[in-house]
């Protein structure tokens, strides 16, 4: 049989809750299957922090590259806690595994299923993908302060777009675009962002010259933002940069019934690196420890590990699920009660 190993980082705050029932679905749908997961647990985030000090030591970072995929929950503490000051937990262990992992597509599919309770009157269809860059952009922290805490402060965060990663996720888009309804829309915000939108722009244009029969659309960020909640069906592929499509992920998941369905793969395409999969959602420090949070995201996370590893009739069964699950929800359940429901479909 084969062996798939998987590093699980369950994390702080609602990231165990949730682990927990993603693990239930994936050893449930692979239990008759001829696949087994190997996995190693590991424990990292704000809690491993206060505790020993470490973020990510270069150990644990080869210990986890070792894998052949990884299952994350969520990392992170309460914004603002003073003793969390010098962990940089985003920083230092979620964009540090993202970066050294070359995670360049961050893939964070929106879909309104039957059911869900998605806050516009009339939305129409809603399946889209946002192909986020993963490795770019203003996250990479090419940037500075000096005089700080005077009145004469100056703090800057340049925006990094190299040709050879803008057109390695452009090009991944275009494949995408290619598999579903053939629409890709740069979003970017060309109009001020010269520079890097220029990059973007030119890129698209030549590997679009490469899909005839993909149409290509552009939009400003801010506009993008109008047409996600006014005229959702209208996307299909969305390619963007690391932080306007941080921003439009969570506007997606809004509209399409709340961040608890949304579900994300941090995709190393070359297969060098284990990817990465994890809800879009954060630790959640305002539900954690309280069996409030809704582990579907993380389900459908393990939909998409579960596809990228080629199982795609697992992968399948786990959305089929999930969305029989959606279907039939009526009162509020527990954590643990919507991950068993979603498990005994399968
Ligand atoms: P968040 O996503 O944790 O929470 C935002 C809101 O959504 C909260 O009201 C929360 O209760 C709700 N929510 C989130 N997930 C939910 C779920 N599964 N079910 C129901 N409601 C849910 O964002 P935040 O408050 O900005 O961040 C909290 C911490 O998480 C911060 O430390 C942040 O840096 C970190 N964070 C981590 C990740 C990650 O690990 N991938 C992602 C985002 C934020
Ligand atoms: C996400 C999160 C992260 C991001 C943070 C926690 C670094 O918001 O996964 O969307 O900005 O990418
Ligand atoms: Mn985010």
């Amino acid at each position: 049989s084969r062996v798939v190993k998987l590093a699980v980082i369950p994390g702080d705050g609602i990231g165990p809750e949730v682990i927990a029932e993603a693990e239930k679905v994936l050893d449930a749908v692979t239990a008759a299957s001829d696949v087994v997961f190997e996995k190693t647990r590991f424990s990292l985030g704000a809690g491993r922090f206060l505790e020993t000090g470490d973020t990510l030591t270069d150990d644990d970072l080869a210990a986890i590259a070792a894998h052949d995929a990884i299952l994350l929950g969520a990392v992170g503490g309460t914004p603002g806690d003073p003793r969390l000051k010098d962990a940089n937990i985003e920083r230092g262990l979620l964009l540090r595994l993202r970066f050294s992992l070359d995670h360049y597509v961050n893939l964070r599919p929106s879909k309104l299923f039957v059911g869900a309770p998605g806050p516009l009157a009339a939305p129409g269809e809603i399946d889209f993908v946002v192909v986020r860059e993963g490795t770019e952009g203003p996250y990479v922290g090419n940037g500075g302060a000096i005089r700080k805490g005077t009145p004469q402060e100056v703090a800057n965060e340049t925006s990094v777009n190299t040709a050879f990663g803008v057109e390695r996720v452009v090009r991944y888009a275009f494949e995408l675009a290619e598999r579903r309804r053939k629409k890709l829309t740069l979003v970017h915000k060309t109009n001020v962002l010269v520079h890097a939108g220029a990059i973007w722009q030119r890129i698209v244009n030549e590997i679009a010259a490469e899909h005839p029969e993909v149409t290509v659309d552009y939009l400003h960020v801010d506009a993008a933002t109008i047409f996600l909640v006014t005229d959702p069906s209208r996307f299909d592929v969305i390619v963007t940069d690391n932080l306007f499509g941080d921003i439009l992920t969570d506007l997606a998941g809004a509209v399409t019934g709340g961040i608890g369905l949304a579900a994300s793969g941090n995709i190393n395409p070359d297969g060098a690196f284990p990817s990465m999969f994890e809800p879009v959602h954060g630790s959640a420090p305002d539900i954690a420890g309280q069996q409030k949070a809704d582990p579907t995201a993380a389900i459908l996370s393990i939909a998409l590990l579960l596809d990228h590893l080629g199982l795609s009739a697992e992968s399948a069964r786990v959305s089929a699920a999930v969305e029989a699950d959606i279907a039939a929800r009526s009162a509020a359940r527990t954590t643990a009660e919507i991950g068993s429901a979603i498990t005994a479909r399968l």
